[in-house]
Order: C-alpha cells, then sequence, then structure tokens
C-alpha cells in the first residue's frame, strides 16, 4: 500500500481544521512546484503553544501532515516546536512515499512561519539563522 494507515487516517479525519480568530501568530507558506498552499494558526501563552489550527489547500499528504504537525505541537514550548522537522512529521505518519516527503516540509514550515509572525508581532528578539528563509527580526543585523 502506498499510504500507511496513519497517513489515510489523518487524510480522511483531519484534526485542528479550521482557523483561530485571535491567533497569536499564523504562518502561510507555499510549495512553487504544487502549488499547494498551507497556514497554520498558534495561539501562544507564557511560551506554550495552548491551541494549533491549520487550513490547507493542497494533497491529501500535506494535509495529514497538517493534521499531525498540529497534534505534534500543541501544548509544547516553542523550542521543541521549532525543533520539530518534517522528517519528525513523516515518522510520526508511519512514512510517506520519498515523492511526498516534500509535502511534509510544508508543515514544518508553516510552524517556522507561525512563530515567527509571534515573535515579529511582540518584538520578541531571536536567531533569525533558526528561519529557513533567513530574514532577519530587525534587532539584529
Ligand atoms: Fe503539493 Fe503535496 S503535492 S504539498
Amino acid at each position: 500500500m502506498l499510504y500507511s494507515k496513519k497517513v489515510m487516517d489523518h487524510f480522511t479525519n483531519p484534526r485542528n481544521v479550521g482557523t483561530i480568530e485571535d491567533a497569536d501568530g499564523i504562518g502561510e507558506v507555499g510549495n512553487a512546484k504544487c502549488g499547494d498552499i498551507m497556514k497554520i494558526y498558534l495561539k501562544i501563552e507564557d511560551n506554550i503553544i495552548t491551541d494549533a489550527k491549520f487550513n490547507t489547500f493542497g494533497c491529501g499528504s500535506a494535509i495529514a501532515s497538517s493534521s499531525m504537525a498540529t497534534e505534534l505541537i500543541k501544548g509544547k514550548p516553542i523550542p521543541e516546536a521549532l525543533q520539530l522537522t518534517n522528517k519528525a512529521v513523516a515518522e510520526a505518519l508511519d512514512g510517506l512515499p520519498a515523492h511526498k516527503i516534500h509535502c511534509s516540509v510544508l508543515a514544518e514550515e508553516a510552524i517556522k512561519e507561525a512563530i515567527k509572525d509571534y515573535y515579529n508581532k511582540n518584538n520578541i528578539t531571536y536567531n533569525h539563522t533558526i528561519f529557513p528563509d533567513g530574514t532577519s527580526c530587525g534587532h539584529c543585523l
């Protein structure tokens, strides 16, 4: 079988779909090749991710990855969420086919973007090298 049971489960019954009205951080990323888009909303209190929701306009693997990724970061401190790799998301789904690994990359990137958005909105200094696009927070030159 091409997809694991977990992928099928998270695709047909995705967790945390939707938006958070008063989100503390929002991250939107797209894959230029396939055109899929993923948007992640985070609620953050005392450095802990208390809620996470997503909207994904994309393939089944991208939806399953967003569902799993939001489940993995809920209740976690920000530094832990920042360490979530696409590999960990794919492993938690019991694997993705090789040509679908890039779909899980969207989830990792969207979470990082949402945390960066939270840092920027709250004027929190951060080490810009932890984010893939390497953009500066404005505090570090
Ligand atoms: Fe585009 Fe999966 S094919 S994210």
